[in-house]
């Protein structure tokens, strides 16, 4: 079957008593055993709760995994990732990563014995002068604001070679467009906050694996450290799977309308975009559906971004992404504040960088919002 119709249907499960089409929310927080010595396989809602079970399995069935898990947020599917490292493990991200990973990296890393390094670009990765100590790869890709491309199946081969566990934040692409697993990275991770989610209502996080070992200590995570989904987040997450295809569609070909006006705009000095570079597209397409619907530009100089931000009627001013509303954001400030000035420029996230998460508005005004408010700053 094909995604649109997976997205929908799912495993085709539903609840069998009352015969259901559409996931039952399962409130209770604990469940009667039937005997002293007998368990079932609901005990206590932490461990285990039908409605976030049903959405797991969703999350596999689109995915084409083995597992899938959902946690409270896209932080803590990340944090449990990091919790299958041990002590004098190092893991390198790449340079662009979301600035609330590089926080965790930069702030608790050290007090779990774990180590980080920046990498700019993978693609050109000396895999023979790496450190002994390097465990794991987290990438983003495309990158997170600068939407650079990395050749997944060609690092998943390399990192396999070194015994090296690759983790990839697939959250700018969703699994409608790019699948990690079938390129061969180990583990992949969501903020479904983004476009799982798409209407800038709900806090979650997934985290999807084929490998069985690895699927068991996450399971042995999210009950311990207690970060599963709650059930109604996990019904109306698995409520807003079934539009994801359909979201991406349009949102893939406004954001690909709105690339085209901004780079031919004379107040526009340079955009990013996976389609932009031959060699980013090439890699793009091999891997992936689309290009997504995230991008950033730079204002020519002399433009006040401000006044830009200002001057947006529709764009709302605001962090995250994914959602059918558009946003705009200022990484320097606001996603990437984590960095510092220093570290910013090195992966050149200048001050002037705006991001953009375009929705699904009708694309004739969504540009005319942005000529209007280029036309101010
Ligand atoms: C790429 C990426 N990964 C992870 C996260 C963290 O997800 P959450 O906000 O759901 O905890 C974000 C949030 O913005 C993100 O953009």
């Amino acid at each position: 079957m094909k995604f649109s119709t997976l997205a929908i249907h799912g495993d085709g499960k539903t609840e069998e008593r009352a015969g259901d089409i559409v996931q039952a929310v399962h409130l209770a927080t604990t469940y009667k055993q039937p005997k002293l010595g007998e368990f079932q396989e609901n005990v206590y809602t932490r461990g285990s709760n039908p409605t976030r079970l049903a959405l797991e399995k969703h999350l596999a069935v689109i995915e084409g995994a083995r597992y899938a898990f959902a946690f409270s947020s896209g932080m803590a599917a990340i944090d449990t990732a990091f919790h299958l490292f041990k002590s004098g493990d190092r893991i390198l991200l790449n340079d662009n990563v979301y600035g609330g990973t590089f926080r965790y990296a930069s702030k608790l890393f050290a007090g779990m014995g774990l180590s980080y390094d920046l990498v700019d670009d993978f693609n050109t990765l000396d895999f023979d002068r790496l450190p002994g100590d390097v465990r794991g790869i987290f990438l983003e890709t495309p990158s997170n604001p600068l939407l650079k491309v990395t050749d997944i199946r060609r690092l998943a081969e390399k990192a396999r070679a070194g015994n090296i566990t690759l983790i990839v934040d697939n959250t700018f692409m969703s699994a409608y467009l790019q699948k990690p697993l079938d390129l061969g990275s180990d583990i992949v991770v969501y903020s479904a906050t983004k476009y799982y989610s798409g209407h800038s209502d709900i806090l979650a996080g997934a985290l999807v694996l084929n490998d069985e070992e690895n699927a068991a200590r996450v399971k042995l995570l999210q009950n311990t450290l207690g970060n599963p989904l709650g059930p109604q987040d996990s019904y109306q997450l698995e409520r807003s799977i079934k539009t994801l295809a359909v979201r991406m569609d349009r949102q893939c070909a406004n954001a690909a309308a709105v690339v085209d006006f901004l780079r031919a705009h004379p107040k526009v000095k340079r955009v990013f975009y996976p389609s932009i570079d031959d060699e980013e597209r090439r890699v793009q397409e091999a891997q992936s559906r689309g290009f997504g619907a995230v991008l950033s530009f730079i204002l020519r100089d002399g433009c006040d971004p401000a006044r830009f931000i200002d001057d947006l009627l529709l764009f709302d001013f605001a962090v995250s992404l994914g959602s059918v509303e558009s946003l705009v954001c200022h990484p320097a400030s606001q996603t990437h504040e984590s960095f510092s000035a220093e570290l910013r420029k090195k992966a050149g996230i200048e001050d002037g960088l705006l991001r953009l998460s375009i929705g699904i508005e009708d694309i004739g005004d969504l540009l005319e919002d942005l000529e209007r408010a280029l036309k101010a700053a």
